[in-house]
């Protein structure tokens, strides 16, 4: 019998919001505070590190709670346009999303720095977010597995528990697309990351989130959320309107 966790969805507004879009949070507050049942789940919105500030001081006597994108593996220091872990939870963040598959491209990150800066976001007293998720190539040649099982063992640190740790299990290939795997890969992979984070973490591991992401929207959310070892989503496109992301925060 799988253990009860409960669930997370978490907002990824990646390098979008301005200041107006704090309109999009407050009109989810409102849906939140008017429902006439309150949700089952825990609420995460990590946007730009512009409006992480703003956006804790809108929430703060909410249910949600706030994150960045990204830290620096080093706490301070001569680091031009980077920022700190501690900076994040500075701001009011309590969660950061790390080695995202948009980093690890984009910026080259290897599961040795997601590794490093994870330990970083848990050493600051943040919960550190890491993300693995296997390309279209990979998966098509079968690698899916050694791919994300690669990952997971490269870029979680020691200091991994349940209470500072999370997995997003991410397929690049469904990520802004559209696609989604079906509810059978999605069980296969995180039922395979679920026994990894045994094998590396011990019985601790039974306790860790594992969220799925990629083309997560209200339309989908209910088949995706109910599949066994998933503990809830990251959601990219869906989580800018309100309406969209309270849509997913109701399928559960
Ligand atoms: P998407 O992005 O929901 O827009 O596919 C998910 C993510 O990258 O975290």
């Amino acid at each position: 019998m799988a253990r009860k966790i409960k669930h997370l969805i978490a907002g990824n507004w990646k390098m979008n919001g301005l200041k107006k879009d704090i309109k999009e949070l407050r009109s989810l507050i409102t849906k939140l505070d008017k429902a006439k049942t309150k949700p089952v789940c825990d609420i995460l919105i990590c946007p730009p590190a512009t409006l992480i500030r703003s956006f804790y001081e809108e929430a703060k006597s909410s249910n949600i709670k706030i994150g960045g994108q990204d830290c620096h593996l080093q706490d301070f220091g001569a680091h031009t346009g980077d920022i700190s872990a501690h900076m994040i939870k500075d701001s009011g963040g309590r969660y950061c999303i790390i080695g995202h598959s948009e980093r690890r491209s984009d910026h080259e990150e290897t599961s040795h720095k997601v590794r490093k800066k994870a330990a970083k976001a848990q050493e600051a007293g943040l919960c550190a977010i890491i993300c693995v998720g296997e390309t279209a190539r990979e998966r098509k040649m079968g690698k899916t597995n050694q791919i994300i099982g690669g990952q997971l063992k490269g870029s979680l640190p020691e200091s991994a528990l349940a209470k500072n740790t999370i997995i997003a299990y991410e397929p690049v290939w469904a990520i802004g697309t559209g696609l989604t795997p079906t509810s059978e890969q999605v069980a296969a992979s995180h039922a395979y990351l679920r026994t990894k984070l045994i094998a590396l973490m011990g019985s601790e591991g039974e306790k860790v989130k594992i969220l799925y992401g990629g083309s997560v929207k209200p339309s989908n959310a209910a088949e995706l959320m109910t599949i066994e070892n998933v503990n809830g989503a990251l959601v990219g496109g869906a989580s800018l309107k309100a309406q969209d992301f309270y849509g997913i925060i109701k399928a559960l």
